[in-house]
């Protein structure tokens, strides 16, 4: 559960693996945006500039071989659609730099979950793919977490993520599902 406070519905695998094109179109641009947000950070958290090109290397790692599975099925990445999990989670957090902190937190968490999901689901290659890419990503939640302990009081950091985890919740409960990570 990585620190969230639901779980997602068993259900929710198999629209997911509905059109694997668009699953992994979707992930591909998920990882290109992780690893562009580290760099962002990077310029920000005074303390974690080290390990956070490590995290964006390793989400570029992830975005190559995604595309690398594409590019074997004859396909393109494609212009990023946008991913309304995502883009509710922005809204619903604010823009100070604990909040964009612990949204990547968030964001890792529920990405396990699910890469946890397709894992069990999904055979072959893109079974492999989930199975391999979730410890990362439980890894990197790890780090967000602990980089807020770092630079904010634990009080105030605890608060924080009791109240995005509530946001995060309910967001996920009412996105309309589809094949996308979330
Ligand atoms: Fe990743
Ligand atoms: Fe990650």
């Amino acid at each position: 559960m990585l620190g969230l406070k639901t779980k997602t519905d068993p259900a929710w695998v198999e629209v997911a693996l509905s059109d694997e094109l668009a699953l992994l179109r979707d992930h591909a641009h998920l990882e290109r945006k992780a690893a562009g947000h580290c760099i962002t950070l990077m310029g920000q958290l005074e303390r974690a500039e080290t390990r956070l090109l490590e995290v964006a290397r390793e989400e570029l790692e992830h975005f190559e071989r995604v595309c690398g599975i594409l590019e074997r099925r004859g396909e393109e990445l494609k212009v990023d659609l946008g991913n309304k999990y995502v883009q509710e989670l922005a809204k619903a957090t604010g823009r100070s730099l604990l909040d964009r902190t612990l949204r990547m937190g968030l964001i890792e968490a529920r990405s396990y979950e699910h890469f946890e999901l397709l894992s069990q689901a999904a055979s072959g290659e893109l079974g492999q793919l989930y199975e391999d890419l979730k410890e990362s990503e439980a890894g990197h939640h790890a780090f967000f977490i602990s980089v807020a302990y770092e630079h904010w009081p634990r009080e105030q950091v605890k608060k924080r993520w009791d109240e995005l985890t509530t946001a995060e919740s309910e967001i996920l409960a009412n996105i309309e599902w589809g094949p996308r990570i979330h």
